[in-house]
């Protein structure tokens, strides 16, 4: 690599090819600053979609197509190895943007929203932590949802997902249990409100800030690395079915973005986020959602 390219901040963005990951690309190749020198990975699981979305990008030269299913380890390993050889194996920054909402409340739908929103991302962060430089940063997209579904738990339950000393493995056990517990409705028995709007995907995103707190702990030391979750609040995309009431993924893409340009000072390592504001683990929805859990029924 030459000099110059070694002075590039390189960052990859996942599930980029629509929505906010998209936006988030955009922003970060408008940035004055960073435009010329920022190598942009842009990661899609499907290779058409991921050209497609760079050629409404203009095809700007730094922004380069890396394929990426963040629910497979072979397609995490691979991805992994073509940093390694093609992009001098550093990132600066992380963004595990990819997710996945699905409505029905069964074990199968539990298992594909865990393997994306959950699983696979603590399977590539494990991948991708060591390639992560001195002072980079990896930033979970999590959700309000989330923070809601924690606090609907008994507290039991919230203190084990809260815990200070939780691992990996706790959490891996108590994600198991919540999905294996919707097919033997055993899920008031564990502490969970079965009767919560958005339970499957809330609990995959209350997992996930779990998990961000874990990996801070974890990766915190020699290399100054920050773990961080952020939510972009309720946004106008194909996830949200483009909810009327939404924002747009313009202003859901600057929340995303946030941590990733924010002074080490301005954040504290394993934290929620939102709009540049620290938002706790766990808090009460301020909307009335009853509406939604009678549809579920
Ligand atoms: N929109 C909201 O209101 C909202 C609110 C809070 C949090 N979030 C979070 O924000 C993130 C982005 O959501 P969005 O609203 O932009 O959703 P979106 O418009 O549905 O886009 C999701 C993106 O993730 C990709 N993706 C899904 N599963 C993947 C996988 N296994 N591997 C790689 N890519 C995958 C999709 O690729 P394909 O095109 O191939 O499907 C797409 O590029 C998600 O984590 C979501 O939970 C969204």
């Amino acid at each position: 690599m030459s000099t110059s390219q070694q002075q590039q901040r390189v960052i990859l963005v996942t599930g980029a090819n629509k929505g906010l990951g998209f936006e988030v690309v955009k922003k970060l190749i408008k940035e004055p600053s960073s435009s010329k020198n920022d190598l942009i990975l842009l990661g899609s699981r499907d290779l058409k979609r991921g050209q497609d979305a760079i050629k409404q990008l203009g095809s700007p030269a730094n922004v380069h197509l890396l394929q990426l299913d963040t629910s497979s380890p072979s397609s995490i390993a691979q991805a992994t190895n073509e940093i390694k050889q093609k992009y001098g194996g550093k990132l600066d920054t992380l963004i595990n943007n990819a997710g996945i909402f699905i409505h029905e409340n069964t074990v199968d739908a539990a298992r594909s929203v865990f393997a994306t929103n959950y699983y696979g991302i603590r399977t590539l962060n494990e991948h991708l932590s060591p390639l992560i430089k001195e002072n980079g940063r990896i930033v979970n997209v999590a959700s309000e949802v989330g923070a809601w579904a924690l606090h609907e738990m008994s507290n039991d339950l919230q203190k084990k997902y809260k815990s200070s000393t939780l691992t990996k493995e706790q959490l891996d056990a108590l994600v198991g249990d919540f999905i294996s517990a919707i097919g033997s409705n055993r899920l008031e028995e564990l502490g969970y409100n079965s009767k919560l709007p958005f339970l499957i995907y809330g609990t995959s995103k209350a997992a996930l800030i779990a998990l961000t707190r874990v990996e801070a702990r974890e990766w915190s030391g020699a290399k100054n690395v920050l773990v961080l979750s952020v939510t972009p609040g309720l946004c106008k995309t194909d996830l949200s079915n483009h909810a009327p009431e939404a924002r747009s993924a313009e202003l859901g893409a600057d929340s995303i973005v946030f941590p990733v340009n924010a002074s080490a000072n301005e954040l504290e390592n394993g934290q929620f986020y939102q709009d540049g504001q620290q938002k706790p683990q766990s808090c009460a929805c301020p909307k009335d959602l009853s509406h939604l859990s009678k549809k579920q029924e």
